[in-house]
């Protein structure tokens, strides 16, 4: 890509840039706030804050075709297998077309009927269990859609291997009235087994091994082993190996959800994401959000050289927003060979990190306002809140708006260098009017594609994740050598040698 006019182009246009600030961008084009927005059912993306220009955005859309966009959106919209090292598409935008596919509707009617049984009283508490995507969208829009759920049914997320989570996780739990919710697309995954075989001794020791199963459902696409572990073939639901694990929350993966909020809003959540699915088919570039998230993204990261962004959304129900998105992109793009195997040629995947406003300008954003990294930021927020407090909102929101003009304008210099706030500090904000099952379906939609506009202008696979394996393979081996089911391995370097000696050595013998 970078050999191409339309990097070119875009490379010379970035160095036009240099030196020009936000303000002269601002002072130059007075309709600039207005005019660099772009809107698709009630989410206003704003990019006005972007050291960009209309010109800038007209280059993206050029790089996009340049890079396929439009054929690559189809080729994932119709099945195809876009994932190429794992042979077999990334389909998860089937999962909430309003006709699915016949085995994806059989699967949410089951689901529907699971979660009304769930919901009508037999259980105080569901646990899910699983890790990555098999835990991270769940808990996210469990916690994002407090204000929508069953109040009485108590939702809670098994996820670490530390045992600190389990004991943590199940505390104050009445086990006859626990509901545990197995979620491994995969059923092999280490930590999400080590907490099953915990959770059905815990369960069984209050209720007997005999009842212990009917505490327990799976969501997987290995049902052969979900049943091996002795969960009733009615209780394990459908996922497909065409859904990855961080693109499920729409599959059965969403089940716990589903019990919290009931089916109507999670079809509410589906139907969301499919209008961004369907807005990002089709709108022009320069009107697309997604898109032009993604194209942003790739103008901060390539362009400016900025190797971090942060997500911050000002709601306290989407305090794991940024976690979730954390693995959909950086699981997803941090890759650095395309996906023909060749070197990628050009830094892909920035560092996500971030956490719900107001709390995070109590902690780093000195440096976001002052250091000497440039961050891009993208904020999140809404006009109406799930509460009553309104002066809170007012309060919430006010600092969100402040925290953008802050960055991109600073002050007018005292003379004082300690408190000096040179603004040219690039952010883009969504805001929606609330938080609901649709907007957040959205919300999570956006940020999909968002990772798949960026992947495919670097042309990287966004769809697979081999970089995990080594260190699942060394952790198995290691294990063996911790709890002396093999004898130590001489090919260790003497550090990591040194370390185990030392931990074989104490781990029983330091006192709790
Ligand atoms: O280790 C990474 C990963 O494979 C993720 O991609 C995935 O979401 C997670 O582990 C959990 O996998 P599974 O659902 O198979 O337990």
């Amino acid at each position: 890509m970078q050999d191409t006019g339309e990097w070119q182009a875009l490379s010379a246009h970035r160095e036009a840039l240099d030196g020009v600030h936000l303000r002269d961008l601002f002072d130059g084009d007075s309709n600039r706030g207005e005019r660099l927005v772009a809107e698709a059912d009630g989410w206003l993306l704003d990019f006005s804050k972007n050291q960009l220009t209309a010109e800038t955005v007209e280059l993206l859309g050029a790089l996009a075709d340049r890079a396929g966009l439009r054929h690559r959106i189809e080729a994932m919209f119709d099945g195809e297998p876009v994932n190429t090292t794992e042979n077999r598409p990334a389909w998860h935008t089937a999962l909430r077309q309003p006709s699915p596919p016949p085995e994806v509707r059989a699967e949410f009617d089951r689901m529907a009927e699971f979660a009304a049984e769930v919901r009508s009283g037999r259980w105080q508490a569901v646990v899910n269990i699983g890790i990555g995507g098999s835990d991270l969208g769940p808990a996210m829009a469990t916690a994002a859609l407090g204000a929508y759920a069953q109040p009485e049914l108590d939702m809670r997320f098994l996820s670490n291997v530390d045992g600190a989570h389990f004991r943590e996780v199940t505390r104050g739990l009445d086990p006859a009235r626990t509901l545990f919710i197995v979620v491994s697309k995969t059923f092999t995954t280490i930590e999400t087994l080590a907490n099953a075989r915990t959770a059905r001794a815990w369960i069984a020791d209050a209720v007997g091994d005999e009842s212990a199963g009917s505490h327990f459902a799976a969501v997987t696409a290995n049902p052969d082993k979900a049943q091996d572990f002795g969960i009733d073939a009615n209780a394990v639901f459908a996922m497909w190996d065409w859904v990855g694990g961080r693109y499920s929350l729409a599959s059965a993966v969403g089940l716990s959800l589903m019990a919290a909020v009931g089916p109507d809003a999670f079809n509410e959540m589906l139907a969301g994401m499919h209008h961004i699915d369907e807005h990002f088919r089709t709108a022009p570039w320069a009107e697309n959000l997604p898109a032009l998230l993604g194209l942003i993204g790739i103008w901060n990261r390539n362009f400016w050289g900025w190797p971090t962004y942060a997500v911050l959304p000002y709601s306290q129900e989407l305090t794991l927003f940024p976690v979730y998105i954390q693995q959909l992109d950086m699981e997803s793009s941090g890759k650095s060979v395309r996906a023909d195997g060749t070197p990628a040629g050009t830094a892909t995947g920035p560092v996500v990190w971030g956490q719900p406003g107001t709390n995070g300008q109590h902690a780093f954003h000195q440096l976001l306002h002052q250091g000497t990294d440039i961050v891009p930021v993208e904020f999140i927020g809404f006009c109406r809140p799930n509460h009553s407090h309104v002066e809170h909102h007012d309060l919430l929101m006010a600092n969100l708006f402040a925290q953008a003009e802050a960055l991109a304008f600073g002050a007018p210099d005292s003379g004082d260098p300690h408190r000096r706030f040179p603004g040219n500090r690039p952010s883009t904000v969504l805001l929606a009017d609330q938080l609901t099952p649709r907007s957040l379906g959205q919300l999570v939609t956006l940020y999909e594609h968002k990772v798949f506009t960026q992947a495919t202008v670097w042309g990287i696979n966004p769809f697979d994740q081999w970089g995990v394996e080594l260190g699942k393979t060394l952790a198995t081996n290691i294990t063996a050598e911790l709890t002396g089911a093999t004898g130590p391995n001489p090919t260790h370097d003497s550090s990591t040698q040194s370390l185990i000696n030392r931990y074989v050595g104490r781990r029983r013998s330091v006192a709790r």
